[in-house]
């Protein structure tokens, strides 16, 4: 065991700093210690990939009604009671909005390449169009400075899940006026971010926003399904639904459209879906070829039409008379070129095997002894981390993919030594990365990595109850302590490779 004082040595990189050889340094290492501290050549990947790490502005910011911020659908849903676990709110959060420095500061000791954060769109126009709020802008202008000044790459998503109240107000993604208005946001951002951010995502996870906001989404977990429901928290007719959806979708296009007009040349470009990812239950031909038929099926409504400009057959013979109405100009905005395809992956969603049946695959159930992360919906499979971004390259040819979001929650406790013992994180993570080293050795061209979180963080309706952080987080103090994933990660990115 290691003295505390080891322990925060470890964890703040300095003890295993030491050791830690980057492919650059280790030419310059004698060579018995080259070789315990150079991984397997085939554990790395390739030169160049970020290690990043991912939070959200509505769950970690704070700050919900500083500095001229207008509410979002977020403060609303979190203030009406029984809709949050202990009716935690993020009112506070992690107090980001005070203490990014020494949040910029734990993502250097990290060891971190990127970070993925997102920007409040009420915190930039309280109203949603409008007058635009200069102390809004100016905090994520002071963000980008300070990650820039630490070496760490920033990623802006445009919209992971505040909508403006005043929107909302007006139909929310019900109305296609919400499409324009996120564009006119989206370019506005571009234009004055575009000098330091060189990637933006539109939307963070289509269909967790529309389906779990506007409708509730039923998901398989072992031994059945369980309901998620997101705010605005609405039980729209499925042929609403699909008009929200249809609205996601060409507010992305046009965000993408509005952002090459305003943003500075070679500003990249693309979406952050959680992909429904079906996984082959046996890598055989057949069944890998019934998983990617299956994945563009089941990503219809979003990333198939993203990148292919029209809903598949299936879909809109599905829906019948609830299918979106949308016209073919819709079709060509939405499937403005992209320059990066983000992809949050966690688990398989489904396992398939070929059917001589159509449409050509079948589902086979989690079994009821699969194993689960701590959370319920977290049904361990660390083979989606290699199909995923395998069946993106292969159904879409993406030249550029990057795993926006991978990573689980815990029941962390602070042991009584003071430090935090994540094992389950660990090997969690590990076998994600060794699947999705996998995929960059065959060639799928993945070329970053965000695990979801820095730190632990408001968790939606979870409250602060599922800790998915890097760095726990003490809710009363605001005390910030690495955990012992934090050290694995720190070793895996420092190496580029998995460890
Ligand atoms: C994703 C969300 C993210 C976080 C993780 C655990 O669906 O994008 O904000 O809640 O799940």
């Amino acid at each position: 065991m290691r003295t505390r004082r080891e322990f925060v040595m470890v964890a703040a990189g300095t003890a295993l700093g030491a050791t830690a050889a980057t492919p650059e340094t280790s030419a310059q290492t004698p060579a018995r210690d080259k070789a315990q501290a150079q991984p397997e050549a085939s554990r790395q990947f390739p030169k160049g990939f970020f290690w990043g790490t991912a939070t959200s502005s509505y769950q970690i910011e704070g700050a919900w009604n500083e500095d001229g911020k207008g509410p979002s659908i977020w403060d609303t849903y979190a203030h009406t009671p029984g809709k949050i676990k202990n009716n935690d709110t993020g009112d506070v959060a992690n107090d980001h909005y005070h203490r990014y420095k020494e949040d910029v500061k734990l993502m250097k000791d990290l060891g971190a390449t990127a970070y993925r954060f997102s920007i409040s769109w009420p915190r930039i126009f309280p109203e949603g169009v409008g007058q635009p709020n200069a102390k809004g802008l100016d905090f994520y202008s002071r963000l980008v400075e300070e990650l820039k000044a630490a070496g760490i790459e920033p990623f802006a998503t445009l919209y992971h899940w505040e909508l403006p109240q005043a929107l909302q107000d007006k139909g929310g993604w019900q109305k296609r006026d919400t499409a324009r208005a996120f564009a006119d946001y989206a370019g506005y951002m571009a234009e004055k971010l575009s000098d330091r951010v060189r990637h933006f995502f539109t939307i963070n996870e289509f269909r967790s926003m529309a389906d779990m906001g506007y409708r509730g989404l039923e998901v398989a977990i072992p031994g059945g399904t369980m309901t998620i429901a997101l705010a605005p928290g609405l039980k729209l007719a499925p042929g609403e639904l699909n008009q929200v959806r249809h609205h996601a979708v060409l507010g992305h296009g046009l965000a993408v459209q509005a952002i090459r007009a305003k943003g500075k040349a070679g500003t990249k470009v693309g979406p952050a879906e959680v992909i429904l990812a079906a996984v082959p239950l046996i890598e055989t031909p057949e069944h890998i070829k019934a998983a990617q038929t299956a994945t563009r099926e089941m990503n219809a409504e979003f990333l198939t039409v993203m990148l292919e400009g029209q809903y598949t057959d299936a879909y809109l013979k599905g829906a019948g008379k609830d299918a979106p109405k949308f016209t073919d100009d819709d079709l060509k905005v939405i499937a403005a070129p992209l320059d990066v395809v983000g992809i949050n992956v966690y688990k398989p969603n489904v396992y398939v095997l070929a059917s001589d049946q159509a449409p050509g695959w079948r589902v086979i159930p989690f079994a009821k002894g699969h194993p689960k992360m701590f959370n319920q919906w977290l049904t361990v499979g660390p083979e989606a981390l290699y199909w995923a971004p395998k069946l993106v390259q292969s159904l879409w040819g993406a030249k550029e993919i990057h795993i926006t979001e991978n990573g689980c929650a815990s029941d962390d406790v602070i042991a009584d030594d003071g430090k935090v013992y994540d094992t389950d994180r660990i090997m969690f993570l590990r076998a994600c990365l060794t699947q999705l080293q996998r995929a960059t050795a065959d060639g799928v061209p993945v070329h970053g990595y965000f695990q979801w979180s820095t730190m632990d963080n408001f968790e939606w309706t979870a409250g602060f109850g599922n800790r998915f952080g890097l760095v726990h987080v003490d809710f009363k103090t605001q005390k910030r302590t690495p955990k012992l994933s934090a050290v694995w990660f720190r070793e895996a990115a420092t190496r580029n490779a998995v460890v």
